[in-house]
Protein backbone atom coordinates (compact mmCIF):
# COMPACT_ATOMS: atom_id res chain seq x y z
CA UNK A 1 0.00 0.00 0.00
CA UNK A 2 1.33 3.71 -0.91
CA UNK A 3 2.86 5.67 1.97
CA UNK A 4 1.18 8.16 0.24
CA UNK A 5 -2.14 6.79 1.38
CA UNK A 6 -1.44 5.59 4.62
CA UNK A 7 0.32 9.10 4.93
CA UNK A 8 -3.39 10.69 3.87
CA UNK A 9 -4.83 8.15 6.09
CA UNK A 10 -3.30 9.83 9.69
CA UNK A 11 -3.93 13.20 8.57
CA UNK A 12 -7.35 13.02 7.91
CA UNK A 13 -7.82 11.09 11.22
CA UNK A 14 -6.06 13.44 13.14
CA UNK A 15 -8.02 16.94 11.28
CA UNK A 16 -11.64 15.30 11.93
CA UNK A 17 -10.26 14.00 15.63
CA UNK A 18 -9.56 17.81 16.05
CA UNK A 19 -12.07 19.52 14.81
CA UNK A 20 -14.78 17.39 16.57
CA UNK A 21 -13.31 17.74 19.80
CA UNK A 22 -10.88 20.70 20.44
CA UNK A 23 -12.44 23.81 22.25
CA UNK A 24 -11.71 27.10 23.75
CA UNK A 25 -9.62 26.85 27.01
CA UNK A 26 -9.08 23.38 26.79
CA UNK A 27 -5.91 21.68 28.58
CA UNK A 28 -4.52 19.25 25.69
CA UNK A 29 -2.54 16.06 26.32
CA UNK A 30 -0.40 15.43 23.43
CA UNK A 31 0.17 12.31 22.19
CA UNK A 32 3.86 11.37 20.43
CA UNK A 33 4.60 9.65 17.08
CA UNK A 34 4.00 10.59 13.00
CA UNK A 35 0.08 10.63 13.35
CA UNK A 36 0.26 13.51 15.94
CA UNK A 37 1.98 15.69 14.13
CA UNK A 38 -0.82 16.28 11.83
CA UNK A 39 -3.00 17.02 15.09
CA UNK A 40 -0.89 19.80 16.75
CA UNK A 41 -1.00 21.32 13.55
CA UNK A 42 -4.45 21.35 12.84
CA UNK A 43 -4.10 22.35 16.80
CA UNK A 44 -1.93 25.58 16.12
CA UNK A 45 -4.11 26.39 13.08
CA UNK A 46 -7.11 26.57 14.82
CA UNK A 47 -5.64 27.89 18.17
CA UNK A 48 -4.29 30.78 15.67
CA UNK A 49 -7.15 31.81 13.43
CA UNK A 50 -10.00 31.17 16.79
CA UNK A 51 -7.57 32.51 19.51
CA UNK A 52 -8.81 29.34 21.37
CA UNK A 53 -6.23 29.73 24.45
CA UNK A 54 -5.42 26.27 24.26
CA UNK A 55 -2.87 24.77 26.77
CA UNK A 56 -0.65 21.58 26.14
CA UNK A 57 0.66 19.22 27.95
CA UNK A 58 3.74 17.01 26.61
CA UNK A 59 3.85 12.75 26.55
CA UNK A 60 7.49 12.89 24.72
CA UNK A 61 10.09 14.65 24.01
CA UNK A 62 9.45 14.52 21.12
CA UNK A 63 5.47 16.02 21.78
CA UNK A 64 7.32 18.76 23.79
CA UNK A 65 9.27 20.32 20.65
CA UNK A 66 6.11 20.03 18.30
CA UNK A 67 3.90 21.98 21.06
CA UNK A 68 7.22 24.49 20.90
CA UNK A 69 7.66 24.16 17.39
CA UNK A 70 4.13 25.22 16.05
CA UNK A 71 3.90 28.28 18.74
CA UNK A 72 1.55 26.83 21.41
CA UNK A 73 1.16 27.19 25.18
CA UNK A 74 3.30 24.54 26.46
CA UNK A 75 2.18 23.89 30.64
CA UNK A 76 3.12 21.52 33.31
CA UNK A 77 0.91 18.58 34.92
CA UNK A 78 2.21 20.26 38.23
CA UNK A 79 -0.01 23.29 37.09
CA UNK A 80 -2.70 21.30 35.45
CA UNK A 81 -3.23 17.53 37.34
CA UNK A 82 -6.62 17.26 35.23
CA UNK A 83 -6.66 17.66 31.66
CA UNK A 84 -9.44 18.04 29.31
CA UNK A 85 -8.60 16.02 26.21
CA UNK A 86 -5.62 13.89 25.41
CA UNK A 87 -5.10 12.79 21.39
CA UNK A 88 -2.93 10.53 20.90
CA UNK A 89 -1.72 7.80 18.10
CA UNK A 90 -1.87 3.27 18.75
CA UNK A 91 0.48 0.89 16.82
CA UNK A 92 -3.00 -1.43 16.76
CA UNK A 93 -6.41 -0.77 18.08
CA UNK A 94 -9.08 -3.79 19.45
CA UNK A 95 -12.35 -4.15 18.90
CA UNK A 96 -12.98 -2.99 22.49
CA UNK A 97 -10.84 0.25 21.93
CA UNK A 98 -8.40 -0.92 23.95
CA UNK A 99 -4.54 -0.33 22.40
CA UNK A 100 -1.26 -0.97 22.08
CA UNK A 101 1.21 2.01 22.05
CA UNK A 102 4.81 2.49 23.06
CA UNK A 103 6.31 1.40 19.43
CA UNK A 104 7.73 5.31 19.30
CA UNK A 105 8.76 4.28 23.06
CA UNK A 106 6.82 6.80 24.96
CA UNK A 107 4.62 4.76 26.73
CA UNK A 108 5.02 5.13 30.40
CA UNK A 109 4.54 9.16 30.11
CA UNK A 110 1.49 8.52 27.49
CA UNK A 111 0.32 6.47 29.87
CA UNK A 112 0.38 9.14 32.86
CA UNK A 113 -1.09 11.87 30.54
CA UNK A 114 -3.74 9.35 29.19
CA UNK A 115 -5.12 8.24 33.11
CA UNK A 116 -5.78 12.28 33.98
CA UNK A 117 -7.55 13.35 31.03
CA UNK A 118 -10.93 13.19 31.30
CA UNK A 119 -11.27 12.17 27.14
CA UNK A 120 -8.68 10.05 25.83
CA UNK A 121 -8.87 9.68 22.02
CA UNK A 122 -6.89 8.14 19.42
CA UNK A 123 -5.86 8.61 15.77
CA UNK A 124 -4.55 6.22 13.19
CA UNK A 125 -4.60 4.93 9.93
CA UNK A 126 -6.71 1.96 8.62
CA UNK A 127 -3.48 -0.49 9.38
CA UNK A 128 -4.14 -0.10 13.05
CA UNK A 129 -7.24 -1.57 13.36
CA UNK A 130 -7.98 -5.11 14.89
CA UNK A 131 -10.31 -7.60 15.99
CA UNK A 132 -7.68 -8.93 18.88
CA UNK A 133 -4.13 -7.12 19.48
CA UNK A 134 -1.46 -8.93 17.55
CA UNK A 135 -3.27 -9.42 13.97
CA UNK A 136 -1.85 -6.29 12.45
CA UNK A 137 0.80 -5.39 14.54
CA UNK A 138 3.67 -7.80 14.94
CA UNK A 139 6.22 -5.98 16.85
CA UNK A 140 4.94 -7.16 20.32
CA UNK A 141 3.75 -5.36 23.32
CA UNK A 142 6.40 -2.62 24.41
CA UNK A 143 7.24 -2.81 28.21
CA UNK A 144 9.30 -0.02 29.57
CA UNK A 145 11.58 -1.63 32.58
CA UNK A 146 14.60 -0.59 34.89
CA UNK A 147 17.96 -1.53 33.07
CA UNK A 148 18.56 -3.38 36.25
CA UNK A 149 16.04 -6.19 36.28
CA UNK A 150 16.51 -7.02 32.22
CA UNK A 151 17.44 -10.29 32.18
CA UNK A 152 15.54 -11.95 34.40
CA UNK A 153 12.95 -10.08 33.36
CA UNK A 154 13.47 -11.77 29.57
CA UNK A 155 13.01 -14.99 31.11
CA UNK A 156 9.52 -14.16 33.03
CA UNK A 157 8.45 -12.70 29.84
CA UNK A 158 9.28 -15.64 28.33
CA UNK A 159 8.10 -18.20 31.28
CA UNK A 160 4.52 -16.31 30.42
CA UNK A 161 4.48 -17.40 27.04
CA UNK A 162 5.99 -14.27 25.08
CA UNK A 163 8.88 -13.63 22.55
CA UNK A 164 10.92 -11.19 24.78
CA UNK A 165 13.44 -8.70 22.23
CA UNK A 166 15.33 -5.88 23.42
CA UNK A 167 14.42 -2.73 21.57
CA UNK A 168 17.87 -1.57 20.24
CA UNK A 169 18.78 2.01 19.80
CA UNK A 170 19.70 3.22 15.82
CA UNK A 171 22.77 5.20 15.20
CA UNK A 172 24.07 3.96 18.68
CA UNK A 173 25.37 0.94 19.68
CA UNK A 174 23.33 -0.55 22.34
CA UNK A 175 19.82 -0.76 23.62
CA UNK A 176 17.41 2.23 23.23
CA UNK A 177 16.94 4.50 26.56
CA UNK A 178 13.67 5.91 26.82
CA UNK A 179 12.98 9.59 27.81
CA UNK A 180 12.62 8.34 31.80
CA UNK A 181 16.27 6.25 31.48
CA UNK A 182 14.74 2.83 31.06
CA UNK A 183 15.27 0.22 28.60
CA UNK A 184 11.67 -1.34 26.10
CA UNK A 185 11.55 -5.06 25.69
CA UNK A 186 9.08 -5.82 22.98
CA UNK A 187 7.26 -8.73 23.92
CA UNK A 188 5.53 -10.85 21.15
CA UNK A 189 2.71 -12.64 22.62
CA UNK A 190 1.06 -13.69 19.71
CA UNK A 191 -2.76 -12.93 19.17
CA UNK A 192 -3.89 -11.59 22.74
CA UNK A 193 -7.48 -12.47 23.55
CA UNK A 194 -6.90 -11.11 27.36
CA UNK A 195 -5.14 -8.17 26.87
CA UNK A 196 -6.14 -7.24 30.51
CA UNK A 197 -5.43 -10.66 32.54
CA UNK A 198 -1.64 -10.15 30.47
CA UNK A 199 -1.60 -6.29 31.59
CA UNK A 200 -2.21 -7.62 35.38
CA UNK A 201 0.52 -10.14 35.61
CA UNK A 202 3.30 -7.74 33.92
CA UNK A 203 2.85 -4.52 35.51
CA UNK A 204 2.78 -6.78 39.29
CA UNK A 205 6.31 -7.90 37.99
CA UNK A 206 8.98 -5.74 40.12
CA UNK A 207 11.22 -4.21 37.36
CA UNK A 208 8.50 -3.68 35.18
CA UNK A 209 7.26 -0.38 34.98
CA UNK A 210 4.95 -0.20 33.09
CA UNK A 211 3.04 -1.67 29.78
CA UNK A 212 1.84 -0.34 26.12
CA UNK A 213 -1.36 -2.03 26.92
CA UNK A 214 -3.67 0.51 27.15
CA UNK A 215 -7.15 -1.04 28.68
CA UNK A 216 -10.30 0.83 28.75
CA UNK A 217 -8.58 3.95 28.62
CA UNK A 218 -9.87 5.66 25.07
CA UNK A 219 -13.24 6.71 24.47
CA UNK A 220 -13.06 6.75 20.98
CA UNK A 221 -10.61 5.90 17.58
CA UNK A 222 -10.31 7.69 14.28
CA UNK A 223 -9.08 6.01 11.75
CA UNK A 224 -8.18 7.52 8.49
CA UNK A 225 -9.29 4.78 5.43
CA UNK A 226 -7.72 4.26 2.04
CA UNK A 227 -10.41 6.35 0.22
CA UNK A 228 -9.38 9.64 1.98
CA UNK A 229 -12.90 8.84 4.60
CA UNK A 230 -12.49 8.56 7.99
CA UNK A 231 -14.36 6.08 10.38
CA UNK A 232 -15.07 5.97 14.29
CA UNK A 233 -15.50 3.77 17.28
C1 LIG B 1 4.68 6.23 20.78
C2 LIG B 1 3.32 5.76 20.44
C3 LIG B 1 2.74 6.21 19.16
O1 LIG B 1 1.57 6.93 19.41
C4 LIG B 1 2.46 5.01 18.32
O2 LIG B 1 3.67 4.31 18.11
C5 LIG B 1 1.84 5.38 16.97
O3 LIG B 1 2.76 6.09 16.20
P1 LIG B 1 2.48 6.53 14.71
O4 LIG B 1 1.43 7.58 14.76
O5 LIG B 1 3.80 7.03 14.21
O6 LIG B 1 2.02 5.30 13.96
O7 LIG B 1 2.68 5.03 21.15
O8 LIG B 1 5.11 5.68 21.98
Amino acid sequence: MSDDLIEKGKENAAVKAVDENVKKGMVLGIGSGSTVVYAVKRIAELNNESNLDLKCIPTSFQAYNLIIDNGLNLVSIDRYPVIDLDIDGADEIDKNLNAIKGGGGCLVQEKIIASISKNFILIADYRKDSEFFGENWKKGIPIEIIPLARVPLMKKFEELGGKPILRMAKAKSGPLVTDNGNFIIDVDFGIVKNPSEINNKLISIPGVVDTGLFIGMASKAYFGQKDGSVTTR
